[in-house]
């Protein structure tokens, strides 16, 4: 019997045409024509002041940490349950990650968790869309104006979910960081998107971007040479990446509707069985506003949740857990320090179990045998 991966990146039919009419064009540096046509559909669709491409999350989040020039000491305050980059990014420019814990029905950071964490160190607050399903920005943006912090988002995931306001993640708080990886829902291989929503940070942006130059300047024609003016990088992708990604833009939402379908799938065929103590997720990750990114299930003790991994490895269905909790690793001993219990955070790291979700997978395939190893487990 074949294997049923965890992921398999979906190709919706243009992506190679575009890479060969990039190669044909004879220019395939980063900022070309692909790259502007992507940039262009983001900043549309998005509505938002400025996107930039990147070859990462990871590089839009180093970004944002130059672009809002933080100091060694300074504090930003992020959930401790997510990616290592959400930290790492700030930790390279010497600011302290202080990781708090997160609300157990939506696995976003806990607002009044924040609050607890306010010093007068602290320089923003680091929201990630936990499985691309919206924090409770309202209140968070409440926090933010009261304290006068930062938002960046870690929207990694999140790309094209909705806040109940109905505005786009990413676009909310000063910068919004996005993944394009393979495990994405619109992909390039490896690839990312700065969206920028501060008129004042767009000039700054484009420096780092590009160097630490203003090239960007120059490919407009408004100077005759460009030269080194700030600290930067080379954090774009080149003209492949971003005519893949292209045609990915264009199907972006026959792709989210696919996967919204397989979420609600999921959802609907799982609901009509007794799981015991394993539980559906209590958001429905598949609405309107979200973008069906993660389907999840929580098993009631950690050993049940590794059992199933591996019982489910066993019948040929690859199945993961999510996250290793960053104040407990040792980067986030090292590097920053947490505020509370993080008892959330522990307890979901312990027993989540994430469920293949990829365009094409006959859902049945991973139902039959998951319902049949729970109820094994159930009994023993
Ligand atoms: C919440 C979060 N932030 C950042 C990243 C890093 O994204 P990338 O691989 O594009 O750098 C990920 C990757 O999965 C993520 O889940």
């Amino acid at each position: 019997m074949s294997i049923i991966p965890f992921n398999k990146p979906y190709l919706s039919g243009n992506e190679i045409k575009y890479i060969q009419e990039a190669h044909l064009a004879g220019a395939l540096a980063g900022n070309g024509t692909y790259t502007n046509k992507c940039t262009t559909w983001i900043e549309q669709k998005l509505q938002c002041k400025s996107a930039l491409l990147t070859h990462s999350c990871t590089a839009a989040l180093e970004m944002s940490s130059l672009i809002l020039d933080y100091k060694p000491g300074d504090e930003i305050i992020m959930p401790s349950y997510t990616f290592v980059s959400s930290a790492n990014a700030f930790v390279l420019r010497g600011v302290i990650p202080v990781f708090v814990d997160i609300d157990p029905i939506t696995l976003n950071l806990s607002p009044s968790e924040i609050i607890k964490a306010i010093t007068n160190k602290t320089k923003a607050i680091l929201v990630v869309h936990y499985a691309g399903h919206s924090c409770f920005m309202d209140q968070i943006q409440k926090i933010a104006n009261d304290f006068n912090l930062d938002i960046i988002e870690d929207a990694a995931q999140a790309f094209l979910s909705k806040d109940s306001n109905n505005r786009y993640l990413g676009t909310i708080g000063s910068l919004g960081c996005i993944s394009f990886h393979e495990t994405k829902n619109i992909i390039s291989g490896e690839g990312g998107c700065l969206l920028i929503n501060k008129e004042e940070h767009i000039e700054r942006a484009q420096v780092l971007h590009e160097k630490g130059t203003n090239r960007t300047k120059f490919l407009k024609g408004t100077i005759d040479k460009y030269t080194w003016e700030d600290l930067g990088s080379s954090f774009l992708p080149g003209e492949l990446v971003a005519s893949f990604l292209y045609a990915q833009l264009q199907s972006a939402e026959e792709i989210t509707q696919k996967r919204r379908k397989l979420w609600s799938d999921y959802y609907l065929k799982l609901s009509a069985y007794d799981l015991g103590d394993v539980k559906l997720p209590q958001i429905n990750l598949g609405s309107d506003l979200d973008n069906a990114h993660i389907f999840y299930l929580l098993a009631p003790t950690h050993e049940f949740r590794d059992n199933l991994i591996y019982k489910m490895k066993l019948a040929n269905v690859q199945t993961v857990f999510h996250y290793v909790p960053l104040h407990s690793s040792p980067g986030g001993i090292r590097f920053g320090r947490f505020i509370g219990n993080m008892e959330n955070t522990n307890d979901i790291a312990n027993r989540l179990i994430r469920l293949p979700l990829w365009i094409g997978l006959d859902t049945d395939l991973v139902i039959r045998p998951l319902v049949k190893i729970i109820n094994d487990l159930n009994r023993l």
